[in-house]
């Protein structure tokens, strides 16, 4: 990948003058906006920044399929001219198309309601700073922030501007994800003392992050935080807790500098035949548009190798949670396994609710959620919630809708804004600080959090 280029443009961007110097961390920080009420009503314009595979498709073309009546794309932007066009095309629209250095123009061109931030992680809160600044709202694919700093930033100039930051957690709309918060407000489990959620990522899926900037601790914050935010917040919101003290362990134990031959990737390697993790990119006409023909941009590989010895990024993590209320979280991501699922679990004072979720696996229903609970000296009983159908098992228009359809009511509080999205980064960031430093972390050292917006 050409960081160097990546990183450049960002010093241009930010050097542009849209933020405003100095702002960030000096004034107190209070709540200003809500994400408990509705929607604006009314036909929104909104402006795309970062128009990759999740871009154009989930917030471009898919979008538009489905959210035509409710919203109105006004205009497209990327550090890669070529990925933006061509993604006007993919859309079938007749966009403007800017570079990210114009980003600050196309506000004022086109002059939008809001922001959709979809670009690689580590850029997300220069946008959403800068959507504030310039008067627009922000809706920020996960994570909201990879480093203390942004978290900062972005509480700051939200308060500053008065406008409003979303975060889209698709996860937390998930049929199993609603299940599980139906059963936790129920109060059948009682107190929670202790909770449990381990991810493991197939070496399909898992391999995949290491294929693409992910693998690079500066781009995504590492899977902690890329990945583990999305978990990180389903578990904040299922206990209606707050984090507030975390230790960690991992490392890169299985991909990067673990592998005996490597190249830089898989076009073209030399070791094609040999390596179980060759992955033909060409096979796939999205892929060598999206990508492959924008490679004279920016010099980014899709395909790169996954035993490059730059791999920075943990494949192997075990995260200690301490909730303010009490309750303790266990948490392991482990990205090299034999097939992918999700092992979770609440043990209160009344009983333990265990839930198992296999993906693409061919003894199962894919992404069907098992789920049993049983009670203390009592009973037990076990039922299936099935997948949904659409992007993610149905949450991305779920999560469209909650973001855009006027008269959808919130009953299980799935709308996120941006303490939402700082307090799961934060566990993720603090994780990844207590693994290089050895050191427990406390939240509140990090940021000083908001208190909850008024509903
Ligand atoms: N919620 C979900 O289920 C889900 C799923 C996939 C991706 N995502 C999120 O969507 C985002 C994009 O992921 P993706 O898979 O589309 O990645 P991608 O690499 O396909 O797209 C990222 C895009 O950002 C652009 N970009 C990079 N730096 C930029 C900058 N400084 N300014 C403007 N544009 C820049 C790249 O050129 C690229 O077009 C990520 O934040 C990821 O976490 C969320």
């Amino acid at each position: 990948m050409s960081q160097e280029r990546h990183e450049i443009d960002r010093r241009q961007f930010v050097g542009k003058g849209v933020r405003v110097a100095g702002a960030a961390a000096v004034l107190p920080l209070a709540a200003s906006v809500g994400v408990s009420a509705a929607p604006p009503a009314g036909k929104r314009r909104l402006v795309l920044v970062g128009t990759g595979s999740r871009g154009s498709s989930t917030w471009g073309k898919a979008l538009m399929e489905t959210h035509a009546e409710q919203v109105e794309l006004v205009g497209l932007c990327d550090i890669n001219r070529k990925r933006a066009e061509y993604a006007r095309e993919y859309i079938g629209l007749d966009l403007p198309v800017y570079h990210s250095g114009d980003f600050e123009k196309m506000i004022r061109d086109t002059g939008p309601d809001a922001v959709l931030v979809t670009t690689t992680d580590c850029f997300h809160s220069d946008y959403v700073v800068a959507a504030l600044e310039l008067g627009c709202d922000a809706i920020s694919e996960k994570p909201l922030a990879t480093e203390t700093e942004q978290c900062r930033a972005i509480l700051e100039a939200e308060r500053r501007s008065g406008r409003r930051v979303l975060t889209t957690f698709n996860a937390r709309h998930g049929a199993v994800s609603e299940e599980i918060k139906k059963v936790l407000m129920s109060g059948e489990l009682g107190r929670i003392i202790s909770a449990e959620f381990h991810e493991y990522l197939d070496v399909d899926h898992g391999a995949s992050y290491f294929r693409r900037w992910h693998g690079k601790k500066r781009f995504s914050g590492s899977l902690l935080v890329h990945k583990a935010s999305h978990h990180f917040d389903q578990m904040n919101w299922w206990l209606e807790a707050e984090p507030a003290e975390v230790h960690a362990f991992g490392g890169v134990e299985f991909y990067g500098g673990n592998g005996s031959f490597r190249s830089r990737r898989c076009r073209g390697c030399p070791f094609q035949e040999r390596c179980d993790f060759y992955w033909d990119i060409t096979q796939s006409q999205r892929y060598m548009d999206l990508y492959v023909n924008c490679e004279s941009e920016d010099g980014y590989f899709r395909d790169g190798c996954v035993w490059d010895n730059a791999i920075d990024t943990y494949d192997a993590m075990t995260v200690g949670v301490r909730y303010g209320n009490g309750t303790l979280l266990n948490y392991s991501l482990n990205a090299y396994m034999p097939y992918e699922g999700q092992s979770i679990a609440f043990n209160g004072e009344k009983g333990r609710l265990d839930v198992r979720i296999f993906d693409r696996q061919p003894w199962e229903v894919d992404g069907a959620g098992h789920l049993r609970v049983t009670r203390i000296f009592g009973d037990t009983r076990t039922w299936t919630v099935q997948r949904g159908t659409g992007g993610h098992g149905g949450a991305d228009e779920k999560l469209k809708d909650s973001l855009f359809a006027p008269d959808r009511s919130d009953p299980l509080g799935q709308r996120a804004g941006s303490r939402e999205g700082v307090l799961s980064s934060l566990i993720g960031i603090a994780a990844r600080t207590s693994i290089e430093t050895g050191e427990r972390v406390k939240i509140h050292d990090l940021v000083e959090i908001p208190p909850a917006w008024p509903a």
